[in-house]
């Protein structure tokens, strides 16, 4: 279709999958799923993410990518093109979607710069028990001076990358932090399993337990699949626009996925050696990061360092992720309002960051500001995204390409002298009916049992 010639694009192929890999490695890996398979039965957890990973996550991937090359459109003009009508309504949901994810995102990815200031300052590598690491943990995000101030800082550093364009800013960033990103990782890794005692936290995480796994725990891992892969919003869709009608999207998609998969299993490979090392417990959820690892830390030595680099990992992991979430209300602006790159970047950053504010505070000045059910502002914004309006997305998405657009008409934006006639045969069936099947199963299930518990 037709390109204005001023849209940017990636500069490389490696450009975009690591910008999209980027995308897609957050905190959803280094913090989300480590708790998530400390709770769930470890290495069981583990291989059902990777079945929904393949079943799902690659599938709708590409189909994501598809869509973005195919139009090179942001969401709501890709479903204008492909689906016309009420379908626009998926690419509104979209951008609406980025900028709710955006509001708790920032203030998590703010913690994470907390904690590198407190780690390189020697708070957190004496600390002397997770007593003390607990209420250093809740006095920091209670004070809603730094709250706001660090989710500001957050949104800065985001505004600041994507203000300089895709190929200036997010392509050229990408590629320094990522491979720091897996520098860091391996270096933490090599630290946690030669630690005495390690290998009971390797053999927690390698070894299945399937006494562990049921319906809540399978519906989890799909949630997290979803969240973690950055899809069901239009962020890879914002991504493949800017893509070369070059570039192969079957292998890059694979590539990107295998990337965020590993970086999710490296997490764990961090995390579970030193936890078991330490003689402490992984079920311990949501806190596991913040609350639990400085106490690991205090007790390896040279923990400052190594907590400073962690948390350094951390910040790393969540900018590169937040700024495909901007970037989707961005393109949003200048695609369809033809807004000019600037206003449309410093518009979005002073919304998210207004919009943040009470999710900022919503440990501390408003945490018992009940939205819905019982949730804080800052859980309503995590739960409506991750339980709804991704898989509902994800689905709507699947549904659009599969029957309402036809696939037949982007097969050829596959790879195009492709050997893989059987993998084109069973990604057209996955999008088709598979994963609009097993979608509607999680808004259903998931949606209805989890926002009442
Ligand atoms: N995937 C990121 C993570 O794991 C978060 C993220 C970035 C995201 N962009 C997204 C999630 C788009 C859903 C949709 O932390």
């Amino acid at each position: 279709m037709e390109n204005q010639g001023t849209r940017d694009q990636w500069g490389s192929r490696i450009g975009f999958i690591l910008a999209a890999a980027g995308s897609a490695v957050g905190l959803g890996n280094i913090w989300k799923f480590p708790y998530l398979a400390g709770e769930n039965g470890g290495a069981a957890f583990v291989l059902l993410y990777l079945a929904c990973i393949v079943i799902l996550g690659l599938p709708i991937m590409i189909a994501e990518i598809v869509i973005g090359r195919h139009t090179e459109k942001d969401p709501v003009g890709a479903f204008r093109l492909i689906g016309g009508g009420r379908w626009t309504i998926v690419g509104y949901m979209g951008v609406l979607t980025g900028f709710f994810i955006m509001t708790y995102y920032s203030v998590v990815g703010g913690w994470t710069l907390g904690y590198i200031v407190k780690s390189a300052t020697g708070a957190i590598g004496s600390v002397s028990g997770t007593a003390m690491s607990e209420s250093i943990f809740n006095a920091f995000i209670q004070d809603p001076h730094q709250m706001i101030l660090y989710h500001f800082l957050f949104m800065a550093a985001t505004v600041f990358i994507v203000y300089r364009g895709i190929s200036n800013g997010i392509e050229k960033w990408t590629k320094v932090l990522m491979p720091m990103l897996f520098i860091i990782l391996l270096i933490l890794i090599v630290r946690s399993v030669t630690l005495p005692g390690a290998e009971k936290g390797l053999s927690f995480y390698l070894y299945p337990d399937f006494s562990k796994i049921n319906t809540k725990v399978v519906i989890e891992a799909l949630g997290q699949c979803f969240f973690s892969l950055s899809l069901g919003m239009g962020a890879m869709i914002t991504y493949g626009s800017f893509l070369s009608r070059r570039e192969k999207i079957l292998s890059s998609a694979i590539q990107i996925v295998t990337l965020d998969t590993l970086a999710a299993i490296l997490a764990g490979m961090a995390i579970f050696p030193a936890l078991f090392a330490v003689g402490m417990t992984p079920e311990k959820g949501p806190g596991l990061t913040f609350n639990v690892l400085p106490v690991v830390f205090s007790k390896m030595p040279y923990g400052s360092v190594f907590a400073t680099l962690f948390f350094l990992l951390l910040f790393i992991a969540a900018l590169t992720s937040s700024i495909s979430l901007v970037q989707v209300v961005v393109t949003y602006a200048t695609d369809e309002w033809k807004w000019s790159h600037r206003k449309a970047v410093l518009t979005a950053g002073t919304l998210i960051f207004l919009l943040g504010i009470p999710a900022a505070l919503s440990f501390g000045a408003m945490k018992d500001v009940k939205i819905f059910l019982g949730n804080t502002y800052f859980d309503f914004m995590d739960k409506l995204t991750t339980i709804y309006m991704l898989p509902i997305g994800g689905m709507l998405i699947a549904i659009c390409l599969g029957w309402k657009y036809g696939l037949e008409k982007t097969m050829h934006e596959l790879d195009p002298d492709t050997k893989s006639a059987s993998l084109e045969k069973i990604w057209a069936l996955t999008i088709k009916f598979i994963a609009p099947l097993l979608l509607a199963s999680i808004v259903g299930y998931f949606g209805i049992y989890r926002m009442i518990r």
